[in-house]
Parts: C-alpha cells; structure tokens; sequence
C-alpha cells in the first residue's frame, strides 16, 4: 500500500498542488527518522508544539498504560488522569481555588475561554479585545480573535464581538516609539483607551498571547504588567493564550510567570506543549474568582471529549517530564545562547534587521532589504523566494527550520542536544551566507 498522502489528504495551511513533505516514521529527541532512512533535525518543534522531542519514552509508556486501562469515559464521568492533570496545572500555575476546562486544542480553548468570560462577566455578547498580526486558532470565532491578513476576509470580527487593537511589535512600533519598553506601554495604552470607548460594561475580555507566538512578535518586558494593570483597574477579564507559549517555550511554566507573581491572567488557554503534542489535548484555566461565579450555574458548553483519558494521561507524564528533567530551567538557559548565537549571526548577515525572543528557546530572527530603514524583505505575510529556497537546501542537508513571512522561527524541543543546537546555527550561518551574500536586491510583490 502506498504510503502517498499526496493525493488524499487535504492538508492545512498548504496549496494541495504544491505539498510535497516527506513521510515521518519516527522520531526520538529533537530527531525526526523519514521514511527513506534519513535524519531529519527539528528545529521547530513541528508546530511550536513537540516541546518534550518526539517519541518520549516517558510519554509513550503513560499513554499505552491509560489505553490499557481506560481510553474513554465522558465529563458526566469522572477520570483519574482529568483530575490529576487539573490539579498539576492549577498548583503550577498558582490558580488555587480555580478550574480547569479541558478542550482538544488551542482554538477551541479560546472559544471556549470566550464563552466562560461572557458568562462569568456577566455580559453575554461582550466585546473580546484582541490583537492585530496575531494568531489564536483557525475555528471561526478564533479566527476572528485572529488578527491574521490571510484569514480576516473569513470572518466578520466586529460581528462577532472582536476590537483589534496594535501589536506591541517594537522592531516596527505601530506607536512610533524607538524605545521597545515604550512601545509596551503604548501597547497596554490602546488596549486601556479601546476598552474606555467601547465602555467597561462592554467589554468581557481582553485576549492577547502574553510573550511570544507564531506570529513573530515579542512583547516588550513592559507589556504584561501594564496590560494586567490597565485591565484590572478596569475590571476586565484579562485571558492570556499560552497555546504556544507555555511549558519552556518562553522559559517559564506559563510565559507570564516571567513577571512572577504579579501579574496573573483570570484565565489561560493552554494546548499545544501540555502534552508535548503527543495526543491532542487543550485547556481553560480559570482562576478562583471565576470559577466561583460559575459554581452554580448551567455551563452551556462542552465537547464530547473533554478530559479524554489517554490525553489527561498524556499531560500528567508531560508535566512530570518537564519537572523530573528540569526542562523549564534548561530552555532558559539555552534560549539564552540561543538569543546570543543567533546575535552573533546578526553581525555577519547584513540581511537580519532583528533577533529577538531567547526567553526561552524560541528565538526571531527577521529578515530585511535595508536594515537601515528596516524596509521588509517580502510584504507580509509573504516568504521571499530565497528564504524558501535556503529552507529547502537546510532540509536536504536533514535540518528543519520553520519559517513565516521573513521570519526564522528557532524553536526546537526542548530536550535538543547543544551539540545539535549548534549544527543547526552552523548550517543556517551557511545558507544564509549562499543566499544573501550581498544587501538582498529581490523583493516580494
Ligand atoms: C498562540 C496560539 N493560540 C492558538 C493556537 C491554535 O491552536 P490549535 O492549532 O491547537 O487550534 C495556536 C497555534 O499555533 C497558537 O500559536
């Protein structure tokens, strides 16, 4: 039987004519084993989600011991693994006295996220406040959360509820400040003057990743504090979407522990790394002031597979290998040189206007025509030709960078060895030497 999807599958994100992947057969680490024999280095986690490398012993053996046990019960049923998990993510995440609303992945986190602020603010079509150039799941209502170019076509966000507001991208402030922790701030400004116009009786939430994501941007140290700020003087929920930024990825538990204990959201949505990707699994956690406001009413919501057991057991083997191996403390550490490898690369390719991140191991590095004016390589959310092409020669040399627009995405698994980690700095040092040897000249439509 031919192992070809080619044909068949109609796969995301992707012109069907043009999606040619090689078949993955295994993995273990920060490796990928094909189907041809070769090795493939991950240096994206897949999705930003592997975050605990593939086929982790640890995780294997929890799922094939829960599906030897129970696979299935529904939420009308309890479950030793939903419960255990519950309890792991609300004493990690300092949520005492909260809940936890399991989903299946990140979108359907934020939906529901949504749902539960309408409910528990009292304010059943409130407004959510989102971001523009963000990106929170391809459902409809997160799609329209989403302030993504390619889909916002799709969706009628101000129909549905959503206030975009600027990023805090300081590489390119939308606030005209030089000064990246400024630039947070008038980030956090727009929000507090967006929810004063729509007016706080208006406004059920404001969702926003709270360090990093797919989308590039980092936020300056200055936003979150001042978001939190700007929200609870306000007395507006504030969610923070931790799909991707959560469990090492930003060098924290919960990206915005970075700030301690100072600045918690009222809700988190979590997927993605909760359970290293190993089953599909998301979250809602809910603080105790929230939680209480539902305690005694209907719930209108819920997914036939909550909780699903072999994916609440997944989560529990993948909390404990985060602690038992110390991977939270050892992408810090490595973002760090990562930031600094990556800086080093900076200074020898005229072609990198910008490297951030490194909070933990997930570094940007942008690509621009003229760093001088910081003129954009390819419009975005387009990928120039030759990064592409560097892309396609870095695979064929069996490494795997992920990219977006004129971004390199550094985000490998968190177990990745530094002997690899560097292999793979090495060869983009290269690459990016072959195809933009000289001030680049071609520029995307
Ligand atoms: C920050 C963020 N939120 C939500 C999502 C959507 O998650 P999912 O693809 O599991 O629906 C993603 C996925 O990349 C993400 O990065």
């Amino acid at each position: 039987m031919s192992i070809d999807e080619r044909q068949s599958v109609l796969h995301s994100w992707s012109v069907q004519a043009d999606w040619r992947a090689p078949t993955v057969v295994g993995g273990a680490g920060a490796w990928l084993r094909l189907s041809d024999g070769r090795r493939v280095l991950d240096m994206s986690s897949l999705a930003e989600c592997s975050n605990l490398g593939h086929q982790h012993p640890k995780l294997v053996e929890a799922i094939r011991a829960q599906a030897q046990r129970l696979c299935y019960v529904s939420n009308a049923w309890g479950a030793e693994p939903r419960a255990r998990l519950a309890d792991m993510l609300l004493e990690r995440s300092g949520f005492e006295g909260g809940r936890v609303f399991f989903t299946l992945g990140g979108a359907d986190a934020n939906e529901n996220a949504v749902k539960i602020a309408r409910q528990a603010s009292r304010k059943p079509r409130g407004t959510i406040i989102a971001r523009d150039r963000s990106y929170h799941g391809a459902t409809h209502l997160a799609m329209a959360l989403s302030g993504d170019s390619r889909t916002q076509a799709q969706v009628d966000a101000q129909g549905m509820g959503v206030s975009h507001v600027p990023p805090p991208y300081a590489y390119r402030c939308p606030f005209d400040s030089a000064d990246a922790d400024d630039c947070g701030r008038r980030g956090a400004d727009a929000v507090a003057r967006r929810i004063d116009e729509i007016g706080v009786d208006r406004v059920a939430a404001v969702l926003m990743e709270p360090n990093a994501g797919t989308n590039g941007i980092v936020a300056p140290d200055s936003y979150w504090p001042a978001l939190r700020r700007a929200t609870a003087q306000r007395a507006v929920y504030l969610i923070a979407d931790e799909v991707m930024s959560a469990f090492g990825r930003c060098g924290e538990w919960f990206a915005w522990q970075r700030h301690r204990d100072t600045c918690p959201p009222d809700m988190m949505t979590l997927a993605k790394g909760l359970t290293g990707a190993a089953v599909p699994l998301g979250a809602v956690v809910l603080s105790h002031a929230i939680a209480s406001r539902l305690e005694h009413e209907m719930l209108y919501t819920g997914l036939t597979y909550c909780g699903h057991p072999l994916a609440c057991a997944a989560g529990v083997a993948a909390l404990e290998a985060y602690a038992d191996e110390n991977l939270i403390e050892r992408s810090r550490t490595l973002g760090a040189q990562l930031l600094a490898q990556a800086k080093r690369l900076q200074q020898r390719h005229e072609v990198i206007g910008d490297v951030r991140g490194g909070h933990g191991l997930f570094v940007v590095i942008e690509l621009v025509a003229d760093r001088d004016t910081r003129a954009p390589l390819a419009s975005w959310p387009h990928t120039p030709p030759a990064l592409k092409a560097l892309v396609h020669e870095a695979m064929a040399e069996g490494v795997s960078f992920a990219t977006r627009g004129n971004l390199i995405l550094l985000a490998p698994p968190l177990v990745i060895e530094e002997d690899a980690l560097d292999h793979a700095l090495t060869l983009l040092d290269r690459l990016l030497e072959r195809h933009f040897a000289s001030t680049p000249v071609e520029v995307h439509p």
